[in-house]
C-alpha cells in the first residue's frame, strides 16, 4: 500500500536508474579517499572482512528499512514519518527522525563540498602536469599551500556547490537521473582503465597484499567502530537520503534484492578503488599510511613519476569528482523535497537557497584549514571537525537506529510485509532478527562507544 500520491513528485525511470541512483549516492569521498586508507590501517584484509560483517548484518537491514520507508509512504522523510506515525498510531515524536536528517544532510554537504571542491582543483593541477616528477616535499608543498589559500579553497567550493545546485534545482528526471546516466558509467569505465593500469604496474603485489593480507593483531575494539562508522557512511545511511530516493522507486522493485545489488556496487567500488590506489603508491616506493592526505599529496605524487601519470592522474581526479557530485546530490534531496513540499515552491528557488545557506555554513569548513585553523570549538576540534563529528558519529548512527525499530517495532507488520514481499517464514524472522534486534543493538553499542568518549574527556 502506497499512501501519498505521487503525482508531480518524479519517479525513477526503471529499477536499475534507482540502482545507480543510490550507488552513486553510496559511492563518494567515503569509497575512494576514505575506505583505502582506513583499511591499510587497521589491518588490512582483516578490516576488509569486519566492514563485511558491518554491512551484511546492519547497513543492508537499515537501507532496507530506509527504502521502504521512503516508497510507502512517497513523499520526503519528514512528511514520511509524519505520514507513517498516523498509519500506526505511533507518536509523532518519530519525526524527529526526519528533522534530524535534514540537519545532518545539511551539516556533511558544506564539508563535502568543500573537500570536493579540491578533487575539482586537482582535475586542472593534474592535467596542466603540476605533479610531473614533483617531488615529495613539492607535492606536500602545493597542497599545503592550497589549503593556506583561503580564497582558493572558496573558489572550488563554490565551483563545486553551484554546479550541485544546479543539478538537483532541475528537478528528479531532468536533473538527478539525468547526471546520475551519465556519471554512474563513465564512473565505474573511469575505475575500470584505473585498475587496468594499476594491474601493469610494478607495485601491484605489493598493493593487493596491503589490502588483503589479514592481519588479525591490528584489529581491537577500535576497529570495529571504525568499520561500522565507514559503513554508516559509505551506504548513505541514517539521514533519510535513501528515503528520499526511496519515494522515487517504482511500486514493482523488488526492494530487497535491489539493496544487495546497490551494497554490493559500493563495496566493489571500496575495494577496486584500494587496488588502484595501493599498487600506484607502491609502484613509487612511497608511504600508504598517510592517512587523509594519501589521496591529495601521496597519489598525485605517484602519478607524477608513471609513464602517462598525467593522463591517468586528472582520470583519477575526474573519477572522484563524479563520485562527490552524485554523493553530494542526495545530501540535499530530503530537505529539498520538504521544502516543496511544505511551501508548494519552486524546486529551483528551494535549491538555490538552500545551496547559499549551505554554502555559508562550509566557509567554516574552509576556514579550518587556515585563518581558523586553531579556532577551536571544543577541545581541540576545528569548525570542520566538530561538523564532522557531529553529523557522521552522532546523528547518523542515531538517524540509523530509530529508522530500524521504526521500522520493526512500530510500523504495523503487514505494510512491511507488502512493501517487501516478506510473509511470514524465514525472511519475516531474518527481518525481526536482524531489523529489529542486531541492528539497532550494535548501533547503541557503537554509539555509546563513541560518545562516551566525548563526556569523560571534556575539557
Ligand atoms: N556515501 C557518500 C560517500 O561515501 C557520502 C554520502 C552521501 C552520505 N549521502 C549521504 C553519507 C548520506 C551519509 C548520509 O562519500
Amino acid at each position: 500500500m502506497a499512501l501519498g500520491s505521487d503525482s508531480g513528485r518524479g519517479m525513477w525511470s526503471n529499477r536499475w536508474v534507482f540502482v545507480l541512483a543510490a550507488a552513486g549516492s553510496a559511492v563518494g569521498l567515503g569509497n575512494i579517499w576514505k575506505f583505502p586508507y582506513i583499511a591499510g590501517e587497521n589491518g588490512g584484509g582483516a578490516f576488509v572482512l569486519i566492514y563485511l560483517v558491518c554491512v551484511g548484518l546492519v547497513g543492508i537491514p537499515i537501507m532496507i528499512s530506509e527504502v521502504m520507508l521512503g516508497r510507502t509512504a512517497r513523499s520526503s522523510p519528514i512528511h514520511a514519518m509524519r505520514k507513517l506515525t498516523d498509519l500506526a498510531g505511533a507518536s509523532r515524536k518519530w519525526v524527529f527522525i526526519g528533522w534530524m536528517g535534514v540537519v545532518a544532510g545539511f551539516m556533511i554537504l558544506s564539508y563535502y563540498a568543500v573537500i570536493a571542491g579540491w578533487a575539482l582543483n586537482y582535475i586542472l593541477l593534474t592535467a596542466q602536469g603540476t605533479f610531473t616528477e614533483i617531488s615529495a616535499d613539492g607535492a606536500a608543498l602545493t597542497y599545503n599551500e592550497f589549503l593556506a589559500s583561503p580564497l582558493q579553497l572558496i573558489f572550488w567550493h563554490t565551483l563545486f556547490m553551484v554546479l550541485t545546485i544546479w543539478i538537483v534545482g532541475r528537478g528528479v528526471s531532468q536533473g538527478l537521473e539525468f547526471a546520475i546516466r551519465w556519471f554512474m558509467p563513465l564512473l565505474f569505465i573511469l575505475l575500470l582503465v584505473l585498475l587496468g593500469y594499476s594491474f601493469t604496474s610494478a607495485g601491484f603485489a605489493q598493493g593487493l597484499e596491503f589490502m588483503f593480507d589479514t592481519r588479525f593483531e591490528a584489529v581491537s575494539g577500535e576497529t570495529w567502530l571504525v568499520a561500522m562508522g565507514q559503513a554508516f557512511f559509505t551506504l548513505s545511511l541514517g539521514m533519510g537520503a535513501m528515503m528520499a530516493y526511496g519515494s522515487y522507486v517504482p511500486e514493482n522493485v523488488s526492494i530487497g534484492k535491489t539493496v544487495m545489488i546497490i551494497a554490493l556496487l559500493d563495496t566493489f567500488v571500496a575495494v577496486a578503488a584500494g587496488m588502484v590506489i595501493f599498487p600506484i603508491v607502491f609502484a613509487n616506493g612511497l608511504e600508504a599510511g598517510q592517512g587523509p592526505g594519501l589521496m591529495f599529496v601521496t597519489i598525485p605524487l605517484a602519478f607524477g613519476q608513471l609513464p602517462m601519470g598525467e593522463i591517468f592522474g586528472t582520470i583519477f581526479f575526474v573519477l572522484v569528482s563524479f563520485a562527490a557530485f552524485t554523493s553530494a546530490i542526495s545530501l540535499t534531496e530530503p530537505a529539498l523535497s520538504y521544502l516543496v513540499e511544505e511551501y508548494n515552491a519552486k524546486r529551483k528557488r528551494v535549491a538555490i537557497s538552500l545551496g547559499v545557506m549551505c554554502w555559508i555554513l562550509g566557509l567554516g569548513t574552509v576556514f579550518s584549514f587556515n585563518i581558523w585553523s586553531t579556532g577551536y570549538i571544543i577541545g581541540q576540534m576545528t569548525v570542520f571537525d566538530f561538523v564532522d563529528y557531529v553529523s557522521q558519529n552522532i546523528m547518523l548512527p542515531l538517524g540509523g537506529m530509530l529508522i530500524a525499530v521504526f521500522s520493526v517495532w512500530v510500523l504495523p507488520q503487514t505494510t512491511v510485509g507488502e512493501q517487501l514481499g516478506i510473509r511470514g517464514g524465514f525472511l519475516g524472522v531474518l527481518w525481526k532478527l536482524l531489523g529489529g534486534l542486531v541492528a539497532p543493538v550494535c548501533v547503541l553499542v557503537i554509539f555509546v562507544y563513541t560518545v562516551m568518549p566525548l563526556f569523560t574527556n571534556a575539557g
